[in-house]
Formats: C-alpha cells, sequence, structure tokens
C-alpha cells in the first residue's frame, strides 16, 4: 500500500505544533497501524530526520498506552479496537490519513503524538485502597457475589484506561473512566466500605485534574476500545447522590 500520512509534530510541551506530510509505500495490509508508524521512522533515522514520538507498550490491546488520533477518531475507524490492533487494510490503498494526539486540556502534549495521561493516575490514587483483612485468603465461595453484580463489575473492570473517551468528549470529561472504575469497586463486597467516599473523592480529583463536565453526549462509549456502557455513569452519579445529599451523607 501506498499512503500519505498527516502527523503533528510537536517538539515540546510549550513549543507550536504542526501538520507535516509523509508518504509510506510498500506498507503490508497485513501491518498494524503502529508497525507502518515503525516503517515510517526507521526510514526517518535512516536520513537523519527525528523520528515521531507515539505511545505503546502491549500492543495487543491490554495496556492503553496506544493513543492516537486517525482520521479525527481515537483509536481510528474500526469500532471496539485500540491503535495498535487496527491494521491497514482497513484503509484504502493511495488514502491520505490525518494522525494526531489525544486532544484534551487534562492530556497536555509531550512531544509528538505522546500526551501526559497522568491525570487519570491521580483520580485512581484518589480511589485509595479497599479495606481488606490481611491473612490466608478465604475460601472462594464464603463470600457470594451475585451473577449480575459480577458481570457488570468484569465489565466495567476491562477499562485499559486509554483515554479515549475523554479525547472523543466534546467536554474533555473522563467521567467514563472514572466511572468504570467507581463502578467496578462498588459492585464487589470488598469494595463496599469505601464505597461513597471513593465515588467522592475520585470525582473531586477529576474535577480538579482539569476534566470538564458530563453532559451525556455518549461519544464516550462509541470510541472505547472496550466498550464501556454509559450506564456505568449512571451508577457514578446514584452513588454520588448518595454520598452527598442522600442516606449514606455523613
Ligand atoms: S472507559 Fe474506555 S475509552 Fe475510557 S479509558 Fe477506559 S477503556 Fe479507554
Ligand atoms: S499498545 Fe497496549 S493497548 Fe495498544
Amino acid at each position: 500500500m501506498k499512503l500519505t500520512l498527516r502527523v503533528w509534530r510537536q517538539t515540546g510541551p510549550s513549543e507550536k505544533g504542526r501538520m507535516v506530510e509523509y508518504q509510506v509505500d510498500d506498507i503490508s495490509p497485513d501491518a498494524s497501524f503502529l508497525e507502518m508508524l515503525d516503517v515510517l521512522n526507521e526510514r526517518l533515522i535512516t536520513e537523519g530526520e527525528e523520528p515521531i514520538a507515539f505511545d505503546h507498550d502491549c500492543r495487543e490491546g491490554i495496556c492503553g498506552m496506544c493513543s492516537l488520533v486517525i482520521n479525527g477518531t481515537p483509536h481510528g475507524p474500526e469500532k471496539a479496537t485500540t491503535t495498535c490492533q487496527l491494521h491497514m487494510r482497513k484503509f484504502k490503498d493511495g488514502e491520505v490519513i490525518d494522525v494526531e494526539p489525544w486532544r484534551a486540556r487534562a492530556f497536555p502534549v509531550v512531544k509528538d503524538l505522546v500526551v501526559d495521561r497522568s491525570a487519570f493516575d491521580k483520580i485512581i490514587q484518589a480511589g485509595g485502597y479497599i479495606t481488606a483483612p490481611t491473612g490466608t485468603a478465604p475460601e472462594a465461595h464464603s463470600v457470594p457475589v451475585p451473577k449480575p453484580d459480577a458481570d457488570f463489575a468484569f465489565q466495567a473492570a476491562e477499562c485499559i484506561g486509554c483515554g479515549a473517551c475523554v479525547a472523543a468528549c466534546p467536554n474533555g470529561s473522563g467521567m467514563l473512566f472514572t466511572a468504570a472504575k467507581v463502578t467496578h469497586l462498588g459492585l464487589m463486597p470488598q469494595g463496599q466500605p469505601e464505597r461513597y467516599s471513593r465515588v467522592v473523592d475520585m470525582l473531586n480529583a477529576h474535577d480538579d485534574a482539569g476534566f470538564g463536565g458530563c453532559t451525556n453526549t455518549g461519544e464516550c462509549t462509541a470510541a472505547c476500545p472496550k466498550e464501556i456502557p454509559q450506564d456505568v455513569i449512571s451508577r457514578l452519579n446514584r452513588d454520588f447522590l448518595s454520598a452527598t445529599v442522600g442516606s449514606k451523607k455523613k
């Protein structure tokens, strides 16, 4: 395949960025999007130019590091797929492809296509630990968990923390991510002792980090490679109301 790439290049957080055009050819349709960028970077290095910085780690769709806006869509055109699992056969030979970083106030650009997602770490840290007794592991079936709760908790726990939900949201909100974490901990028996203080602490950290508010546009769920449903946000809202004005207010 022969492609024209228009890639966001930015030398540092406070430098001005711009789109730079590159031609790539001899790209296998079976190459992943990141492998295609590797080919371009090898050429740039050979030519003495600065390679394009982009984040990646597992390249298996599980770590959440890859983070590219491809033709205006976080993680590109294939639904429920991370950038690293996207293959070039999803594009047409000769296509022009725009490649940009996540764009959100809470995720400042570090360099080129790399953004700082430590704001997510602050939300996780605010969630704290769960109260769990130490000692021998309890017998597996001694704490029964209703099947629907277990299934929903597992679904929420599939969030890989990539940030595509933030990049897709017109408000730059991190609510889908925060709600996924609140939900998977708040549904399990082990997560009950801190359930209501946790939701307040995590939401405060979310707002302090500069994320926008949620207005239920649903762009987050549409962009999420793990298809985390908006129901988690409803659940977060219910727990937050209970913790602040309802029966769980301290
Ligand atoms: S909710 Fe989805 S899009 Fe958002 S961080 Fe988690 S996996 Fe990524
Ligand atoms: S590199 Fe790990 S999810 Fe894409």
